[in-house]
């Protein structure tokens, strides 16, 4: 790595500075002159959190080498604006709402700011078109398009200032009140500080070495030339593990590092902390490893034989099997008028969170072993973190640092008995930031899943059974699916009264990714069935889908088949509120495609067409970008 002398300026100030050469300008700012509100969401020019102006021009600065912007004049979200003194366009993010978890909105506030600088009259669509570079996993871009329409009309003078403060006071519920975000403005401006932003003297950077093999035997490990790399200050293993090396959520079965045999493509095996995070990949792709592949399952169907087992010490490769029993359906099934059988499998689903993984971690001045992450289940981590490293409780801190979206996805702990084990071992506080490839490659993903279904009706469409047996990929590790196989059996048959109903789900190992939390936790798999089923059945009974639902929909006072007594069901409004605002075409679902009118009407939207980006011309005909 060689430096680089480099003059600019950013933000209106000169700055002259020696860099990296092989910095982006994306490094550049973060790393040398701290302006951490340039975020890295992908760095590969796809998700637009890392956007600047370069000579005014908006341009993706993960993609640009920082010798190239030598002499040139940079601007960064800090340079619009701070939380005291916001610009129109940051006052209109806070104002709507826009802000989610925050970690796409400096790149959004950029490229909003570069939409009305070029046109400032611009149309929503030409709004939607400018920003399109710009990814949300929150927001569903509504509040973004409104924040930057009302920005619009405040600069036009179309609207009154005092748009940016209508916020209403909450009378007895905070709930569905336009009520003023807190850290909105630190999040619009740039200044709030995610795991990644963090820094703290003499800190060190973690890098991981991951098997790229599904099952393995690891035979040896050759860590001698990785060790006198320049910059190396602590390489641990499996070998440094001072406590229980089990650790999970559920089910305790997860190493920190791999011990003895790899079980997924991913699975971390020997963490390194150097000076720069060049250092430590440096000294990971000098680790030599010596497998023997194992045969390796990845069909929970196979995986259920149990003729391969992988974790050798439960016998079985089942890690939960939740059987329900209501009624009696064999009995149920014999009165129905119609039976309908079919199948359902979902696939693997990543979080896409736009904050890749991240966290720091250290040994306070009393001892207190201290992980700052986003993790979304810090007591229970804390708990098992205390295990790992044999310390008393009070000796281990969890402290959640914000999270740049989660959806689930941050909740089993994946990274951070690392950290601490190379925090202790260094005493050095440890920083770690995972690329995009490397968090899709080694994060847990929604359960894939399998359903059987059969469902009995009478010819009016009441439900007199159903039995619905669910087979879920767990992947190599029990992470959530024991808790996603409860969720399953316990909403996976939707908001219905069935009286008689048998329902199994069940999560197996594979040598797949691990599967964990998700939104909705196992609910979706399931439920997506049941409303197929629903569907299916309205179709063969000539009865209209909502009406269908409503027949066999929760009332006050019904019990669920877990026995919970119902205080309130709002199935109904729900449905009645579907109904209206889709204008659904009442009836049953016998005609498809053009010729059903609620689908295809004026003022409703068509298909999506995936994969491609859709203006319209002139004439209002529409044209493929
Ligand atoms: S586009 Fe640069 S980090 Fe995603
Ligand atoms: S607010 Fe946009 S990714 Fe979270």
């Amino acid at each position: 790595m060689s430096n680089y002398d480099i003059k600019l300026t950013v933000n209106g100030e000169k700055i002259k500075k020696t860099t990296q050469s092989h910095y982006r300008l994306l490094d550049f700012l973060r790393e040398d002159l701290d302006l951490t509100g340039t975020k890295e969401g992908c760095g590969a020019g796809e998700c637009g959190t890392c956007s600047v102006f370069i000579n005014g021009k908006l341009v993706k600065s993960c993609l640009v080498p920082v010798a190239k912007v030598d002499g040139a004049k940079i601007d960064t979200v800090e340079g619009l604006g701070n939380p005291e003194k916001m610009s129109e366009l940051q006052k209109a993010f806070c104002a709507t709402g826009a802000s989610q978890c925050g970690f796409c909105i400096p790149g959004m506030v950029m490229a909003a700011t570069s939409t009305l600088r070029n046109n400032p009259k611009a149309n929503l669509e030409q709004i939607k078109e400018e920003m399109g570079g710009n990814i949300c996993r929150c927001t569903g871009y509504q509040k973004i398009f409104d924040a930057v329409e009302m920005a619009r009309d405040v600069i036009n003078k179309e609207k009154p200032e005092k748009v940016f403060d209508e916020y209403e006071k909450p009378k007895n519920s905070f709930i569905g009140a336009n009520v003023k975000r807190i850290d909105a403005p630190s999040k619009v401006t740039g200044r709030l500080k995610y795991a990644a932003d963090m820094k703290m003297p003499n800190m060190l950077h973690m890098q991981v070495l991951r098997s790229d093999r599904p099952h393995a035997k690891i035979l040896n490990l050759d860590l001698s030339k990785a060790k006198k790399f320049e910059g190396v200050r602590g390489i641990v293993t499996c070998q440094d593990v001072p406590g229980i090396d089990n650790f999970g959520v559920f089910i305790e079965d997860q190493p920190v590092l791999a011990k003895d045999k790899v079980r997924y493509v991913g699975e971390a095996i020997v963490a390194v902390a150097a000076d720069t995070v060049e250092q430590a990949r440096d000294a990971i792709n000098a680790i030599k490893i010596k497998y023997k592949d194992l045969p390796a399952l990845y069909d929970p169907e196979e995986s259920l034989k149990d003729k391969i087992i992988l974790h050798e010490h439960y016998k079985t490769n089942l890690v939960k099997h939740i059987p329900i029993r209501k009624g009696n359906t064999k009995e149920a099934l014999e009165k129905a008028d119609i039976i309908i059988e079919d199948e359902f499998s979902t696939q693997p689903v990543e979080h896409a969170y736009l904050e890749p993984m991240a966290g720091v971690s250290y040994v306070d001045q009393d001892g207190v072993l201290t992980i700052v992450s986003p993790s979304q289940n810090i007591t229970h981590h804390r708990h098992m973190m205390a295990k790992i490293m044999n310390l008393p409780i009070h000796k281990v801190r969890f402290i959640m640092s914000p999270v740049g979206g989660g959806f689930g996805g941050k909740e089993d702990m994946i990274y951070q008995g690392m950290l601490a084990l190379l925090a202790t071992k260094t005493r050095h506080p440890i920083k770690y930031v995972m690329t995009r490839e490397e968090d899709i490659v080694s994060t847990a993903k929604r359960h894939p899943s399998r359903t059987k279904y059969k469902m009995g009706l009478t010819k009016e469409g009441r439900i007199l059974a159903a039995e619905i047996s669910m087979l879920a990929d767990g992947g190599a590790y029990g992470c959530s699916t024991e808790g996603v196989m409860r969720k399953a059996a316990i909403l996976g048959a939707g908001p219905y009264n069935i009286e008689n109903l048998k329902m199994d789900t069940r999560g197996v190992y594979t040598n797949n990714t691990p599967s964990g939390a998700f939104r909705s936790f196992g609910a979706l798999q399931t439920e997506f069935a049941t409303e197929s089923m629903l569907d299916i059945a309205a179709e063969k009974l000539q009865i209209d889908p909502f009406e269908i639902r409503r027949i066999n929909a929760f009332v006050k006072g019904n019990f669920t088949h877990t026995k919970q007594e119902l205080n309130s069901a709002s199935i109904n409004t729900v449905l009645n509120e579907l109904e209206t605002l889709s204008k659904w075409e009442q009836g049953s679902p016998h005609s498809r495609g053009n010729s059903r009118k609620d689908t295809f009407s004026e003022d409703n939207r068509d298909a999506c067409e995936l994969g491609a980006r859709l203006k319209t011309n002139g004439n209002g005909k529409r044209v493929t970008k």
